[in-house]
Formats: C-alpha cells, structure tokens, sequence
C-alpha cells in the first residue's frame, strides 16, 4: 500500500514541488493550500491527521514577507512559529514524522563563510525569530523531526503567488526597461524549489532526522545572482550594483547567509547542481 503523505502550504513554491515529486515517487499525496486550511487553526490540523492518518507531514507552508513582518510580527509568529507547534503536536499525536522548512536569516551572517548545521543561530528580526520558533517547537514536541533550512527558494511556482521569486521580479523589472539595481553585498545561496522537494523527501527515504542545511550550494551576492539570470536569459538588462547602506529595508537581513549543506554531504545524499544549471532549469520550467 502506498504510504499516505500530507503537504501543507501545497500552492506555495515549494509545496507544488513536493506534491508533485512525491506523487512520482509512488505516495498518496493529500496538499492543503492556505484557502483549504490555515495550519494556525489548530483544530482543523489535527482533523486532518486524524481523518487522513498520514506517516509523513510536510509543512511548506510559512509567512515569508520578511519586511512586512517587522510591521506585523504576529502573523507571522502565528504561521511560522505557533502553527507548526500546532503541527508538531498533531504529528506526535499521530505517530507521524514532521518534515519542516526553515531558513538561513536564523543566522546573522557575521560569519563570514558559508553556515554549517552546527553554527550558532541569532535571527535579526521578526521573521527570522518566528522561522526560529518554528524549529525549537518541532523539536520539543517531536524526538525526531527532519528540519530543513534552505535559502532564497525560487520555483516555477512562484509565477503563481502573490510574493513570486527573485527570477520573476528580475525578468519583469526587465521588460520594464528601467535601471535595475541589486545588492552586491549580501550573499545567500539560491536555491532551485523541484531540487529542494526531491532533497528533502531523499533525507525522509534515508530516515534522517534533525537539522539539515539544504542551500543552492554555491554562495553567490544577489547582484551575481541577478547577473546570472539575465545571461541565461539573454536579456541585456540596465543592471547596477548597490548595498545595504544605499538600498534600506525594513528587516536587518544577514549579510553572508549562504548554507553549507555540510550534513547532506556526510550523509549521501546528492549534491545540488551549479546555480547556472539550475536557472537555466527554472528558465525552461517558468514557460511550462
Ligand atoms: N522563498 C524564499 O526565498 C525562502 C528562503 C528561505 C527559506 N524559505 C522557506 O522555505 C519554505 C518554502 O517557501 P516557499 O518559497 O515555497 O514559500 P511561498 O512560495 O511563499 O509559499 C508559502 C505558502 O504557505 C502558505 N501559507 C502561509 N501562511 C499559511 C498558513 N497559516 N496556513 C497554511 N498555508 C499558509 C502561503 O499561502 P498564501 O500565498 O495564501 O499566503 C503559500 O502558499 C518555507 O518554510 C520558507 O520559510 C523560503
């Protein structure tokens, strides 16, 4: 018989992913986007649980406005943090594994290299402490969670969302023609969503637990990054570098945040591809 899976958050980047990898490889896959059901509503997660009697929950669902949430830190302490206590607990419940989502903005990036599973978290804002809520509460309720931090997710599901990806935004401030200009002093590791799903549900098949780094595997400054999409796109776009100190937000956001995917490597599992490759990837993907 099939294992019986449930995918939270299943509209989002990450959870069309997931859905459809697992489906591929044989699950029966039951997805909830947020219209079907807020996983904040305690009530309702475990009815779920209890009615589908899952062996595996994924939760891709999450609250990523990182500067809106400086505004509003509730909502996003609600989803990020609270909800996935609601996850935990319902999982516990059930006998169920918990496979959660996190990010690489838990660190501050003072590092200066590329962050291991073993580094000291310190979240710089709002989202970031409810990402990292979200980690301490799967881990109190649950002896063995599988938490996979990951960083700058961009998917073809993005064209679908209202938030979108760092891709989408690119290639529309493009077709805009106006001068595009893009920090070159943050580093993060990009991270391509179908690789990110099949990853994942690898680490579940191999039955490891606890926190897994789960990056684009290279470090590159979203400048590069941004240079990188429109050369594989072939668009000749007005782009210009800027910084932290020209280009303000609202959210502290770490400087060097890239993920060293140090755990996936010891364990085995398949390292990602070069962040060309996967652009190019997404770039044919996007056009369905
Ligand atoms: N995107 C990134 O750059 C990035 C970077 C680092 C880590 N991550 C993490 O990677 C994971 C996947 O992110 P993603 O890129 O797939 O995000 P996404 O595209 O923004 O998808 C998140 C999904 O969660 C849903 N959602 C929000 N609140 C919910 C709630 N209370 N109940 C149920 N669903 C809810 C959203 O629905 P609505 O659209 O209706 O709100 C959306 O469909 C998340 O854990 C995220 O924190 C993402």
């Amino acid at each position: 018989m099939a294992k019986r899976v449930v995918v939270f958050g299943a509209s989002g980047q990450l959870g069309v992913e997931l859905c459809a990898e697992l489906r591929r490889r044989g699950y029966e896959v039951k997805g909830f986007a947020r219209a079907k059901l807020d996983i904040s509503n305690g009530e309702q997660v475990e009815r779920v649980l209890a009615e589908f009697d899952p062996s595996v929950v994924f939760n891709a669902a999450a609250y990523n406005q990182v500067d809106v949430a400086e505004r509003e830190p509730l909502p996003a302490f609600e989803a990020n943090g609270l909800a996935v206590r609601n996850l935990a607990l319902a999982c516990r419940q059930n006998d169920a594994r918990l496979v959660h989502f996190s990010t690489d903005y838990v660190f501050d990036g003072t590092l200066g290299r590329s962050y291991t599973e073993t580094d000291s978290v310190h979240p710089l804002g709002a989202y970031a402490v409810s990402k990292l809520a979200g980690e301490l509460y799967a881990q109190a309720y649950l002896a063995r969670p599988l938490i996979v931090r990951t960083s700058g997710v961009f998917g073809p599901g993005g064209l679908n969302t209202a938030r979108g990806n760092f891709p989408e935004l690119m290639l529309r401030l493009a077709r805009e023609g106006k001068p595009i200009r893009v920090v070159e002093d943050h580093v993060a590791s990009p991270t391509y969503a179908p690789l990110l799903a099949s990853r994942s549900i690898d680490m579940l098949e191999r039955d490891l637990e606890g926190i897994f780094h789960c990056g684009g595997g290279q470090a590159v400054s979203w400048f590069e990054y941004a240079r990188l999409i429109f050369e594989k796109a072939g668009i000749c776009a007005d782009l210009q570098p800027t910084n932290e100190r020209e280009y303000r937000t609202a959210a502290r956001r770490p400087k060097f945040s890239a993920l060293d995917n140090a755990r996936m490597r010891e364990c085995g599992i398949i390292p990602m591809p070069p962040l060309a490759e996967a652009v190019a990837s997404y770039l044919v993907a996007r056009l369905g």
